[in-house]
């Protein structure tokens, strides 16, 4: 079978195939790689444990089939092109053959710092080509990465440091994102602080700003790397052996660690990418996400390498210098596929097309989206402005824990419908069902989406804690794997995807957990408790509303306010900052103490106009006052 799917009737055959005999689909699909040795079995699974595994018993590293497998045919080829934050400055770029030695010397720094298969390693830097380095460095010699995107402050990073007991930490003097120069190496001091794994850290040098080396714990990374050898054995890993640990928000408690495993992952990542950006040799693909997410392993590192494909890597923000710049980019390396945010797009309409018309964009062949839904508004922009309704829009849905996209449109051959993520990809089994799990079969429907059958890429566990994997994602609908996502199916079988409807929000793209938030806002001391919701924001998707009640009554309620801000800000990070912040005197909650979220999410709405059944509350007389002072 051909890797590639290159019409419509094409993929309804190729699809209902891969529905019929899943395992012989993904097989045809599995054979391409270099397997050290080939699997015994190809899939066993119960979505009741939940136990999946694909491919047992086979061998391999995905290193060399990002890198090693590609030096016969493409050592020459540019592998990652690098631009800058700064226009200015000089971008990089790495063949392959490049790619691979500079992998290879970094997996033998951390050999030769202690790391061993098994263990795991926290990256915490920049959008800067050693970062995608040190991810397949890890991933050379078997040591599981768990990247933590930058913009997360010392306590979530000490957190997910901790939860995975990693023993190295991987990160930079500092970031420059935009106007900004981020201290990321203070902020790992101070998560360090409260990690007592982490007995090394490999400091990159990149904005050349002041920072304190322990000696025998921190290390430059330029000194370390100096002699090592640029060839590196790669250690045999089995098909179901840890590659990597990507934290996500739950709607309660900690963030949880996604495992993902070596094999399965691979072979999705490469085909998902081919099948869905439609690649063809020699073209400029740029995934505008940053590593510190899903998306960024997926799509701008592995995804693209597996398929020998040139990927571009961008340090900076798309309104810096101004909100021409990822269109400049376009123009300056001639990009023919780029994947971006909805919040982006929206970001970039509000601030007019004068920053766009200076460009041609005449390169562009495909557009992609993911993260959150796009709104029509939005896709159209894109559609008419960017891809001048020449190029098609692929939406596509996935999570951190499906490793690939499920549900999209395959760019030029699927039909496409604005909003709507369409049709799900080869071997993946959507399901919408009722709040009782009962499947909703034929078109028309709206519920929740699930999954009834496993897919390569999927999540195996959540690190540590497989009961919470269990609790989360298979228990709520027995036999299905179940996404925390609303879903629409039109009468033509398309798929809409709706929003959360758990309590996560989608800020920015970004996956947020009101407990999460919750958690860095009680941090101040003269907060007693909060409540954070989600409200409708033009540009963000969703914005941050929080309800905080404080220990007592202050005069200054804007400094207080700007402190509660702050808090977040240095516990969190920047990204769980609040929107709006409404002090109040109470929360509505029931008899038994719980808080309804209904209520204040109606109010963060600006609907108040029905509030449903307020009787079983301790005090309703608190929803008229918070009513009244609604921002
Ligand atoms: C949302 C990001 C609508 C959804 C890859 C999902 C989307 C969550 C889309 C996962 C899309 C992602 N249309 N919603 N095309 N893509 N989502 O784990 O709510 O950061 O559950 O993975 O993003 O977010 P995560």
């Amino acid at each position: 079978m051909s890797t590639r799917i290159t019409s419509f009737e094409e993929y309804k055959t190729v699809y209902s195939e891969s529905v019929k005999n899943p395992e012989k689909f993904w097989v045809s699909v599995a054979g391409e790689y270099y397997w050290r040795r080939k699997w015994d079995e190809v899939l066993k699974w119960n979505f009741s444990e939940p136990d999946v595994k694909w491919f047992t018993g086979g061998k391999l590293n995905i290193t060399e089939n990002c890198l090693d497998r590609h030096l016969e045919s493409r050592a020459k080829q540019t592998a990652l092109i690098w631009e800058p934050n700064n226009p200015d400055e000089k971008g990089r770029t790495f063949t392959y053959r490049e790619l691979y030695h500079e992998v290879c010397r970094f997996a033998n720094m951390l050999r030769h710092h202690g790391v061993k298969k098994g263990d795991r390693v926290c990256i915490y830097m920049g959008m800067v080509p050693e970062l995608a380095i040190a991810l397949l460095g890890c991933a050379r010699i078997g040591a599981i990465h768990s990247v933590v995107f930058g913009g997360f402050s010392f306590n979530s990073l000490a957190d997910r440091i901790n939860d995975a007991e990693c023993c190295m930490v991987i990160t930079a003097d500092g970031a420059f994102r935009g106007a900004k120069d981020i201290p990321l190496k203070n902020v790992v001091d101070d998560a360090l602080k409260n990690c007592p794994s982490v007995k090394k850290v490999i400091v990159l040098k990149r904005t050349g700003s002041d920072v304190r080396m322990q000696p025998g714990r921190d290390f430059w990374c330029h000194e370390e790397i100096n002699n090592t050898h640029h060839d590196c054995h790669p250690e045999v890993m089995d098909a179901e052996d840890m590659l990597f640990i990507l934290y996500t928000s739950g709607s309660t408690g900690k963030p949880k660690g996604v495992v993902h495993t070596t094999a399965g992952y691979m072979v999705f990542a490469d085909y998902t990418f081919r099948n869905v950006f439609q690649y063809n040799d020699g073209d400029i693909y740029w995934c505008t996400a940053d590593i510190g997410w899903v998306t960024g392993h997926t799509y701008l590192v592995y995804g693209p390498l597996l398929a020998g494909a040139t990927t571009l890597m961008f340090e900076g923000i798309p309104t810096w210098p101004d909100a021409g710049r990822f269109w400049k980019i376009v123009d300056k390396y001639k990009v023919n596929i780029i994947y971006t945010a909805p919040t982006a797009i929206r970001s970039l309409q509000a601030m007019g097309l004068e920053y766009v018309k200076p460009y041609k964009l005449d390169s562009l062949r495909v557009l992609g989206t993911v993260g959150e839904p796009i709104n029509e508004e939005a896709w159209h922009w894109y559609n008419d402005n960017i891809g001048k309704k020449r190029c098609p829009i692929v939406d596509t849905w996935w999570q951190t824990e499906t490793g690939g996209i499920l549900i999209t449109p395959l760019a030029g051959i699927t039909p496409l419908k604005p909003s709507f993520a369409t049709l799900p990809f080869p071997g993946i089994q959507p399901a919408i069902v009722d709040e009782n799990g009962k499947e909703l079969s034929g078109n028309n429907v709206e519920g929740r989406l699930c999954i009834k059958f496993p897919w390569p890429g999927m999540i195996r566990t959540t690190y540590r804690n497989h009961a919470r994997c269990r609790e989360n994602y298979f228990e709520q609908y027995k036999g299905y794997y179940f996404t925390g996502d609303g879903c629409k199916r039109d009468e033509n079988g398309f798929y809409r995807i709706t929003g959360r409807v758990d309590d996560v929000i989608k800020v920015s793209g970004h996956l947020l957990g009101t407990a999460e938030v919750e958690n860095a806002i009680n941090q101040h001391p003269d907060i007693v408790e909060s409540a954070v919701v989600g409200f409708p924001h033009a540009i963000k998707g969703w914005g941050i509303y929080a309800f905080v009640i404080p220990e007592r009554e202050r005069s200054d309620k804007e400094k207080l306010k700007k402190e509660i801000s702050d808090t977040v800000t240095k516990f969190m990070g920047s990204i769980g900052r609040p929107d709006k912040i409404q002090i109040v005197r109470g929360l509505p909650k029931t008899r038994s103490g719980k808080i309804m979220r209904r209520i204040l999410r109606k109010i963060a709405e600006g609907d108040t106009s029905n509030l449903g059944d307020t009787t079983t509350l301790l005090d309703p007389s608190v929803v008229d006052e918070i009513k009244a002072g609604a921002l």
